[in-house]
C-alpha cells in the first residue's frame, strides 16, 4: 500500500517530490478511510445510505476484457479540491466494484511506461500540458468531460475541475453497468448551466413538503454541528451533475441572513465545495425591514438596494462561491414588490445588481398568483397567473436573472400541460422547476417514478418563433430552458431546479423514490435521455446488474406514474386530493368553492375547467397558435389533459367510445388492482435485494395497495353521487364482502361521522374513547372456508393504537397503528388497510376486533372486508 517514490517522474513546474508523495499518501489514506465508511454502510439503511453510489462488485472481464487490464494507479494531473474528490471517489469505486486498492499518484508513474494501465484525471489544460496529443478536440466547456482510452491510459478529462469530478463519476457509472471500457470514447456536456436543487428546509429542522425525516442542514434553529450528511448529499448531487443547492424554504426565514447565521451557513458551503456544489439561499424580500431595521423593502428605494448590496457583499465574504438567491414573492402570503406597486422585474433586477459583481444569480419564481380568487367568476383562472404577470415583463430582466417556472401552470399536479410561460419569455432566461419530493404524488408512500411526467413536459414543443441553429422548430421546453444558442443575450442562461426535500431518513425515505432524485440530475444534464434508460441506470447502480432485479425494478418504476394517476387524477383533473390539508388522501370537494383556484368545476352534468378561448377562461390562448389550436378543440385535445382544459359532460364519449363517467370508474378500479399487483412483483425479488431495502419497499407497497382502494372508493363514490350515473359494472357503492364497523356488535366503540363522507363506509366509522379497550364483533354466517380479512382503520400521525383480530376466541393477528400519516382525523389521509390472508372461518365463528386507543388516537375503525382467499378485492 506504500507509494514508491521512485514511481514519480519529475515533471517540471510540479510540486517537489516529497510534497507530492505526502499528498498522494494523504489522498490514499483518506480514500481508504472513506472507502471503509462508505462500504461498511452499504447497503444498510443508516445515515450512510449510499443510494446509487453502492459500488457493487462487477465482472472485471466484462469491463476491462481481462483482470490484468484493471488500472491500479490513478494519476492526478492537478491538485484542485474537486480533482481530489474525483480521485477519492475512483478509489472508492475501485474498492467496491473491482476489489482493488488503487494507488493515487500526482504524476504519471513509471509503470505507465512499463505498459501498465493507469487512470489519468485532469482538466483539459492539464492534459494538454502533460501530453498535448491526448487532449481532446474541440475544447471542452464548463463542467463538461471526456472519457477516453488511449493505449494503457484511461483518461478522465474535464473542461474544468468540476468537469473532472463529473467525468470520474461518469467513468464509475460505466463500470457499474459493466460497459466494456477498451473502446471508451465519450464526451458529455451539461444541457444547461444551472442545475440546482431547492431544499425547503426550515431553521427548526422541519422540511416543508419533506417526507423523509428532519433536515440534514438545520436542527433547533441552528445549522447542525455535524454536517456529515450534508457532505454526503453534496457527493450524491455531484455524482449526477447537480452544481447548486438552495438550502432553505422558499417561504424563507429572513433571520438566516443575520451575520451569526451566515457564519454557520458558510460551514455548509464548506462541505459542499469539494463536490462543486454551490450553496444558495431563498430569501424573504421583506428582509430589509424584518432584520435590517429599515421602514421599507421597496425594491425601487435606493436604501433598500444599498442594504441588499451590503448583505450580498457580506455573504460573499463568508461564501466566496455563493450561488445566488431564490425568490418567492407576492405568492401565498409572502411579501413582494406588489406592496409598493413594483413589478417582479424591478425586484429581481435590484437583487441581481447586488449579486452581479460576484457572479451570483437570481432565480425569481414565477409561482405568483392570487390565492383569494373568486370561484363564482367563470373567467377567473389561477392557471393564467404566471403568464399574465410575467409575459408583459419579457425583456425587462437583467442578464443574471432567471425566471423559475413550475412545470405546469398550477402546482406540481400528477398531470398538467407545460406552463405556457415557457413560450412566453423569448427574451428572458428561464429555468424549469420540477418537484422530486412527492407532494401531490403520494409523498413517497406511493411509488411514482416521475421521469416520464417530467419528460412529457420537457418534450412539449412550444413555438417556432425563436430559432436555434440546427434545431427544427418547434422548440421544446428543454430547448427553452437550456439557455444555449437561442441567439438572444437575455435568454442565454437557463436551467433545471428540483425541489428535493431530502431528509435524514435515507434521503427520500422510500428506497425506490431515489430514482427521482437520480433522474432529476440525469435529465438536467441530458434531457434527451429516456426515462427507461435512466431507470435502468439507477437500478443497476443501486442494486447491481442482476437481470431479474433490473427487469422487475424497471417495470415497477416505469408503470408507477400511470398507476398513480389512474386512481388519483385521471384525464388531467389534477390530483383530487385534500388541497386544504396535507395533499395526500382523496378529497375532491376541497378543491371547490375557495380562493385557491384548483377548481374541478364538477356539477351534476359534467366536470373540468373550461379554459378554452371560445367559451372559457381563455387560458388556452396563452399557448403559441399551433398548440392552442390543438388544445382548443375537443377532438384534438390530448385526452390525458381533457379535463384540465375543457368542461365535459359525464356522458361525453372518449375516443375509445367509453363514456367519461365510466372511464373514471374503470380507471380507478384498474389503478387499485395495478397497485396491488406491485406487491407480488416486488416479492419476486426477495433475497435478490438487501433485506432491509426489501422490507422497507414491501411495507410501502402494501400501504399503497390499501390506500389505492381508499382513493378508488372515495373518488368513484363522489362522482357517482355528483353525476347520478351508476357504474355499469355495479362496483361503485356495492361492496358485498364489507361489513361496516357501525353494523357490527360494538362493545365500547361509538359511531362517529367522517368528513369527507366518501372516505368511510356510509360516511361513518367507530371510535373508542374513555376506555382502555373496545371491541367490535360479528358472527360469521357464510360457508366454512379460507378468507382474507382486511381491516380498514384510521392511523393518525399521533398515537399508536393497538389492534388484535380474534377468530373464535383465538388471536389471528395483532398490529400497531404506528404509521406517521399526515393527519390526526379520520379521513382519506389516515384511512389504512391491514390485511390478514388465509384465515380459516367456520359458520358461527365470532370475528372480533379489539382496539386499544393511544393518546388522542381512538383506535378508529371503518370496516372489515372478508373475501374468499385469492379473490379480487
Ligand atoms: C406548493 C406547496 C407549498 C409551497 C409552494 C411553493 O403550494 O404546497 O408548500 O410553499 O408550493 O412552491 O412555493
Amino acid at each position: 500500500m506504500q507509494q514508491n517514490p521512485a514511481s514519480f517522474s519529475a515533471d517540471p513546474g510540479r510540486k517537489p517530490l516529497r510534497a507530492r508523495f505526502l499528498l498522494a499518501g494523504i489522498l490514499l489514506g483518506s480514500a481508504l478511510l472513506c472507502a471503509q465508511a462508505v462500504s461498511s454502510a452499504s447497503p444498510t439503511l443508516g445515515p450512510g445510505y449510499p443510494a446509487w453510489l453502492a459500488y457493487h462488485p462487477v465482472s472485471l472481464e466484462a469491463v476491462f476484457a481481462s483482470a490484468g487490464n484493471v488500472p491500479d494507479t490513478i494519476v492526478m494531473l492537478g491538485n484542485d479540491a474537486l480533482e481530489d474528490s474525483a480521485a477519492r471517489e475512483l478509489a472508492l469505486g475501485w474498492r467496491g466494484m473491482l476489489d482493488r486498492v488503487p494507488r493515487v499518484a500526482v504524476s504519471a508513474p513509471s509503470n505507465e511506461i512499463a505498459g501498465e494501465s493507469i487512470v489519468v484525471l485532469g482538466t483539459q489544460a492539464e492534459v494538454r500540458a502533460w501530453r498535448p496529443a491526448l487532449a481532446g478536440e474541440p475544447a471542452l466547456g464548463a463542467d463538461a468531460y471526456r472519457l477516453h482510452r488511449a493505449g494503457n491510459v484511461v483518461l478522465v478529462e474535464g473542461g474544468d475541475a468540476r468537469g473532472v469530478l463529473y467525468g470520474a463519476f461518469a467513468l464509475l457509472r460505466e463500470i457499474a453497468q459493466q460497459h466494456s471500457l477498451p473502446a471508451l470514447n465519450l464526451r458529455s456536456q451539461p444541457w444547461a448551466a444551472v442545475r440546482w436543487t431547492n431544499e425547503w428546509d426550515n431553521p427548526n429542522g422541519t422540511i416543508e413538503r419533506g417526507y423523509a425525516g428532519p433536515s440534514i442542514f438545520f436542527a433547533d434553529g441552528q445549522v447542525r454541528a455535524d454536517l456529515s450528511r450534508a457532505a454526503a448529499y453534496a457527493r450524491l448531487l455531484a455524482s449526477i451533475g447537480i452544481d447548486g443547492c438552495t438550502i432553505n424554504n422558499v417561504n424563507a426565514d429572513a433571520h438566516l441572513l443575520l451575520p451569526e447565521n451566515l457564519k454557520q451557513i458558510a460551514r455548509i458551503a464548506d462541505v459542499f465545495r469539494p463536490y462543486g456544489v454551490r450553496l444558495s439561499l431563498s430569501i424573504d424580500s421583506a428582509s430589509p425591514m424584518v432584520i435590517g431595521g429599515l421602514d421599507t423593502f421597496d425594491p425601487g428605494n435606493p436604501r433598500v438596494a444599498d442594504w441588499w448590496r451590503d448583505k450580498v457583499d457580506e455573504i460573499y465574504r463568508q461564501i466566496p462561491d455563493f450561488g445566488g438567491f431564490v425568490v418567492k414573492a407576492d405568492s401565498e402570503g409572502q411579501p413582494g414588490p406588489s406592496r409598493y406597486g413594483r413589478s417582479p422585474a424591478v425586484a429581481a433586477n435590484m437583487l441581481a445588481q447586488a449579486l452581479a459583481p460576484h457572479g451570483g444569480i437570481v432565480l425569481y419564481r414565477a409561482f405568483v398568483y392570487n390565492h383569494h380568487l373568486d370561484w363564482r367568476d367563470p373567467k377567473a383562472d389561477r392557471a393564467r397567473a404566471a403568464y399574465d404577470i410575467f409575459h408583459p415583463l419579457d425583456g425587462d430582466f437583467a442578464p443574471n436573472v432567471i425566471v423559475q417556472i413550475k412545470y405546469g401552470p398550477i402546482d406540481f399536479q400528477v398531470r398538467e400541460p407545460a406552463s405556457p410561460l415557457f413560450a412566453g419569455l423569448p427574451h428572458t432566461n428561464e429555468a424549469i422547476e420540477l418537484q422530486i419530493t412527492q407532494e401531490y404524488t403520494g409523498q413517497q408512500r406511493h411509488l411514482v417514478y416521475l421521469a416520464p411526467l417530467w419528460k412529457t413536459i420537457l418534450d412539449t414543443g412550444m413555438r417556432a418563433s425563436i430559432t436555434k441553429p440546427g434545431t427544427a422548430p418547434p422548440l421544446t421546453v428543454s430547448d427553452l430552458v437550456s439557455g444555449r444558442d437561442l441567439q438572444n443575450q437575455h435568454h442565454s442562461l437557463g436551467g433545471f431546479v428540483g425541489v428535493a426535500g431530502v431528509g435524514t431518513d435515507r434521503w427520500l425515505g422510500s428506497p425506490l423514490a431515489l430514482a427521482n432524485l437520480y433522474a432529476f440530475g440525469r435529465l438536467a444534464w441530458n434531457p434527451s435521455l429516456s426515462p427507461a434508460a435512466v431507470s435502468d441506470e439507477w437500478t443497476r447502480l443501486t442494486f447491481g446488474n442482476d437481470a431479474q432485479v433490473r427487469a422487475m425494478v424497471n417495470k415497477l418504476e416505469l408503470n408507477s406514474w400511470h398507476i398513480y394517476e389512474s386512481y388519483t387524477g385521471p384525464l388531467g383533473l389534477g390530483t383530487l386530493t385534500d388541497i386544504l390539508g396535507p395533499h395526500f388522501g382523496p378529497n375532491p370537494q376541497s378543491a371547490e368553492g375557495n380562493g385557491w383556484g384548483q377548481w374541478l368545476r364538477a356539477d351534476h352534468q359534467g366536470v373540468g375547467m373550461d379554459r378554452t378561448v371560445a367559451t372559457g377562461t381563455g387560458y388556452i390562448g396563452q399557448y403559441p397558435a399551433p398548440l392552442a389550436r390543438q388544445y382548443e378543440s375537443l377532438q384534438t385535445c390530448p385526452e390525458n389533459l381533457l379535463l384540465f382544459l375543457h368542461h365535459v359532460p359525464y356522458t361525453y364519449r372518449l375516443h375509445s367510445g367509453q363514456t367519461l363517467i365510466q372511464y373514471i370508474y374503470d380507471t380507478h378500479y384498474w389503478g387499485a388492482q395495478a397497485a396491488a399487483a406491485q406487491i407480488p412483483a416486488w416479492q419476486s425479488l426477495q433475497g435478490k435485494v438487501p433485506d432491509a431495502i426489501y422490507a422497507e419497499v414491501l411495507k410501502r407497497l402494501e400501504f399503497q395497495a390499501g390506500h389505492a382502494i381508499v382513493w378508488r372508493d372515495a373518488i368513484t363514490k363522489w362522482f357517482a353521487k355528483m353525476s347520478g350515473i351508476p357504474d355499469d359494472q355495479h362496483r361503485v357503492g356495492n361492496y358485498p364482502h364489507r361489513i361496516p364497523a357501525t353494523d357490527m356488535t360494538l362493545d365500547g366503540y361509538t359511531p362517529v361521522d367522517v368528513t369527507p363522507w366518501e372516505t368511510a363506509s356510509n360516511g361513518k366509522a367507530v371510535e373508542c374513547t374513555g376506555r382502555a379497550e373496545c371491541s367490535l364483533s360479528l358472527t360469521w354466517n357464510k360457508p366454512d372456508g379460507w378468507y382474507d380479512i382486511a381491516v380498514q382503520f384510521f392511523d393518525f400521525r399521533n398515537g399508536v393504537s393497538q389492534f388484535t383480530l380474534q377468530v373464535a376466541g383465538r388471536a389471528a393477528d395483532a398490529w400497531s397503528a404506528d404509521a406517521n400519516l399526515p393527519d390526526n382525523r379520520m379521513n382519506g389521509n389516515t384511512s389504512t388497510r391491514h390485511t390478514i390472508d388465509n384465515v380459516a372461518l367456520h359458520r358461527g365463528d365470532t370475528v372480533r376486533l379489539i382496539g386499544r386507543p393511544d393518546g388522542t388516537e381512538p383506535a378508529p375503525v371503518d370496516y372489515l372486508e372478508i373475501t374468499p382467499s385469492g379473490q379480487q378485492k
